[in-house]
């Protein structure tokens, strides 16, 4: 009988027979990329190499990875959209093309996953002024006598680039019971910031498809809930509302959005974020704030903890998961106290707005919504109940107004999926190595270690272990350590070795996290050695002046630098 282990267990056997290297799946919350808050395919940790970059474990990968889609929060409650799903996907970097992808999807789900030929129908790009129609993969699917094939425009058969600019093409997707399950994109553009397409160096294959999808299908069942990685948790919700999933449309649909949100809260969790106001934190937060707003609806209260408590079993080969739990479900706990006192006072002020009054105005409605932090959507509930009017204009003001906020605290980077390899960032990813060796030699503490960095176009930041304050002597020393490496123009060199070697060779890494068997090690000269996937520049002459613009605490034994390049 099929289930979620041995799909994933088959899925990477049938690629490894095809001589594709099993990849780790990748942190939640993309490593040097400030574009994106989330991984949202199997692609993302990839861009570097579809971009033409090598990769240590050669031109075939294969993986299973953990993604956050929040483009699809508003679409949770149907059968088939997640939040959190997880992604099976096969690459070829610039290796096998359309013919061998096709034939080994194909192969995959008839010889193994025993799906017959006449319930697979496939649909290919039929073309635009930019790129032609892709009658090669057609012919490709009708050699191999799969006869439902339609063409559509770039809504349906395009991929990429997530965001401005990146890797695209077009893609054959892959059907099964009219479910889409797999898609095969054919990457060999590249959008730049003018929007027009370029030749990539080399021809991509990448293919991902969702699990959730294929495994309901396997199973016979048309809405992916009542697969095991999804019914404990509807189970615990049915348990504690005293209410049945199957009972009306309404708290079917409830349901789901709870089972979904929480489990993406879960693993969001997992990776140390916790709730807040900007960026994943504020995502994070939307999403357990309207669980239990769902949870509401159906008379359940401090609910979290306990529906999370399946998702740990379900997901027990992660062991981010394992190790966090603690953390993970005293954070859920807080974050729905915080809400609940959040409702209670938002709730009382709504009460004397509309006290001895039937309406409430525009102002009182953004008061409650701003400064109560009274969900827009419950104003309006609240309303209907009490049959209190509000203007609908006003209303809309509001909830405009809300939406913009959302838009902001997430920069548009909902839907970006694509590492920012800007000139900029390059740069200062670079500068990033040489600042931690710096600190190293200058703070004669050789045992420091990176705690995080994120890179935008503007600054990069490195969180490293170190207990006290910097003093100014000492960043005055830094920035000229790193400063002479820039002016020495030091040649940075990349080299792919077995991660044992890299060790052995001192190269510093972040060893809590997973690499793959062979890791590329960039070398700076002879100053710094560091194991990461890049981008970096080719010299240090190229960076510009190296300048420290903060200094601070961010915690027990971690400092935080900022640093810039004039
Ligand atoms: N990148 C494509 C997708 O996310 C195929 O993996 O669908």
């Amino acid at each position: 009988m099929i289930n979620r282990k041995i799909l994933i267990e088959k899925y990477l056997k049938f690629f490894k027979s095809k001589n594709h290297k099993i990849i780790p799946n990748a942190p939640l919350i993309p490593e040097n990329d400030p574009s994106a808050l989330f991984i949202s395919a199997g692609m993302h940790p990839l861009v570097p190499f579809l971009l033409g970059q090598k990769h240590p474990l050669g031109k075939r990968l294969v993986s299973i990875q953990k993604c956050i889609r929040t483009t699809d929060i508003e679409e949770v409650g149907d059968n088939c959209h997640h939040t959190f799903i997880e992604m099976l996907g096969n690459w070829s970097l610039g290796d096998y093309w359309k013919k061998n992808s096709i034939k080994y999807s194909l192969e995959f789900l008839t010889e193994i996953l025993k799906i017959p030929k006449k319930e697979i129908k496939v649909t290919c790009f039929k073309g635009d002024k930019n790129s032609p129609k892709d009658i090669e993969s057609e012919k490709i699917w009708k050699d191999l006598g799969i006869k439902k094939i339609e063409f559509l425009g770039k809504k349906e058969n395009w991929w990429g680039p997530v965001g401005k600019t990146g890797p695209c093409g077009p893609d054959t997707e892959i059907f099964v019971k009219n479910i889409e399950i797999w898609n095969n994109v054919f990457m060999e553009y590249f959008q730049n910031k003018e929007g027009k397409l370029e030749f990539l160096k080399q021809k991509n294959v990448d293919t991902g498809m969702g699990l959730e999808r294929t495994l309901a299908i396997l199973k016979g069942y048309e809405d992916n809930y009542l697969t095991e990685i999804w019914m404990p948790i509807i189970k615990k919700i049915e348990e504690i509302s005293k209410r049945k999933y199957s009972e009306n449309k309404e708290i079917t649909k409830i349901m789901r959005i709870i089972a979904d949100h929480i489990k993406a809260s879960v693993f969001i969790l997992a990776e140390g974020i916790v709730p807040g106001n900007s960026e994943q934190s504020y995502v994070l937060r939307r999403l357990i704030r309207r669980a239990v707003r769902y949870g509401k609806k159906l008379n359940m209260k401090n609910f979290t903890i306990s529906i999370a408590e399946p998702i740990f079993k379900i997901f027990e080969n992660y062991e981010e998961l394992k190790t966090n739990k603690k953390k993970i479900l005293e954070e859920l706990k807080k974050e729905e106290e915080r809400f609940s006192r959040t409702l209670e006072k938002g709730l009382n002020r709504f009460q004397k707005f509309a006290k001895d009054k039937n309406e409430l105005s525009g102002k009182q409605c953004f008061l409650l919504y701003q400064s109560f932090g009274f969900p827009i959507e419950m104003i309006e509930e609240e309303c209907q109940k009490q049959k209190i009017k509000i203007s609908k204009k006003d209303f809309e003001k509001a909830n405009k107004e809300h939406q913009k906020i959302s838009r902001t605290a997430t920069a548009g980077r909902f839907k970006s999926g694509l590492a920012d390899s800007s000139e900029s960032t390059t740069k200062l990813h670079t500068a990033a190595h040489l600042l931690l060796q710096a600190l190293k030699i200058i703070l004669k503490k050789n045992s420091i270690v990176q705690k995080g960095s994120n890179i935008t176009p503007e600054r990069l930041r490195l969180d490293f272990s170190f207990s006290r304050k910097l003093t100014k002597e000492e960043i005055e020393k830094i920035e000229n350590l790193v400063n002479a490496q820039i002016q020495n123009s030091c040649e940075v060199i990349r080299k792919e070795m077995p991660l044992k070697e890299a060790k052995k060779q001192g190269a510093c890494g972040i060893f809590d996290k997973k690499y793959g068997d062979k890791v590329s090690v960039y070398s700076i000269g002879n100053f710094s050695k560091e194991i990461c996937t890049g981008p970096h520049v080719k010299n240090t002459c190229e960076l510009g002046k190296f300048k420290i613009i903060k200094e601070e605490s961010v915690g027990a034994g971690i400092r935080r630098i900022k640093a810039i390049l004039e």
